[in-house]
């Protein structure tokens, strides 16, 4: 009989290949949906794929995220609550995937050794405990939500249906970032939230451009 732990961990493989592979189906349907398109020059389009493409690393790296934090968590009501995060972040994935495409973009190439890296620092902060693997996640997300509205303002305003994802996106982070809190995260110190900011930014300027 194979363990639940054993379990967990080929349902968590099985979701890391799909997350680096961008085969995720939403279970929300894109609000990209909702927004009709305005003409968009090959500059704005080119800028849009790019901005989508380092959303779409942020999401390979929360899926890693919160894998290796569910696998290394405690408390059953921190992991149901991580597993909730997660679903909705392969919504993210998925929408950030199929506004690439209807872009003409492409994914990034270090999406393996984005999951491989997150993955490793999620299980690493699930280590320390709960409070500080859930600190680690708030901060995260807002570092996301600022992220995400720069964004917003970096996006040509014609470009509606990008902006309709990033904002929703936005929202679910802000409800992560929430949860994280309610189930009791730790505050970071200071200098923890610039190295994560740097880190942040290095995947950033990478991923514009691979
Ligand atoms: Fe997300
Ligand atoms: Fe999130």
């Amino acid at each position: 009989m194979r363990s639940e732990a054993v379990d967990r961990l080929i349902a968590g493989f099985d979701r890391a290949l799909r997350a680096v592979a961008g085969v995720h189906e939403a279970a929300r349907p894109s609000p990209a949906l909702r927004s009709t398109q305005g003409e968009l020059s090959e500059e704005a389009r080119r800028h849009s794929a790019a901005l989508m493409r380092v959303n779409h690393v942020g999401e390979v790296c929360a899926q890693a995220l919160y894998e290796g934090q569910a696998l290394t968590a405690r408390n059953d009501a921190v992991r149901a609550s991580l597993e909730q995060a997660a679903a909705e972040e392969q919504d993210h994935l998925a929408w950030c995937a199929s506004r690439i495409r209807e872009l003409g973009g492409r994914p990034s190439l270090l999406n393996p050794f984005w999951y491989a890296g997150s993955f490793a620092f999620g299980a690493a902060a699930g280590l320390l405990g709960d409070r500080w693997s859930l600190a680690f996640l708030a901060e995260t997300e807002r570092q996301v939500e600022e992220h995400l509205t720069g964004h917003l303002d970096a996006l040509d305003p014609s470009d509606a249906r990008t902006g309709a994802v990033v904002a929703a996106m936005r929202e679910d982070e802000a409800g992560h970032r929430q949860t994280a809190i309610d189930l009791g995260a730790a505050e970071l110190p200071e200098p923890v939230k610039l190295a994560m900011r740097l880190a942040s930014k290095v995947m950033t300027t990478v991923a514009y451009r691979v």
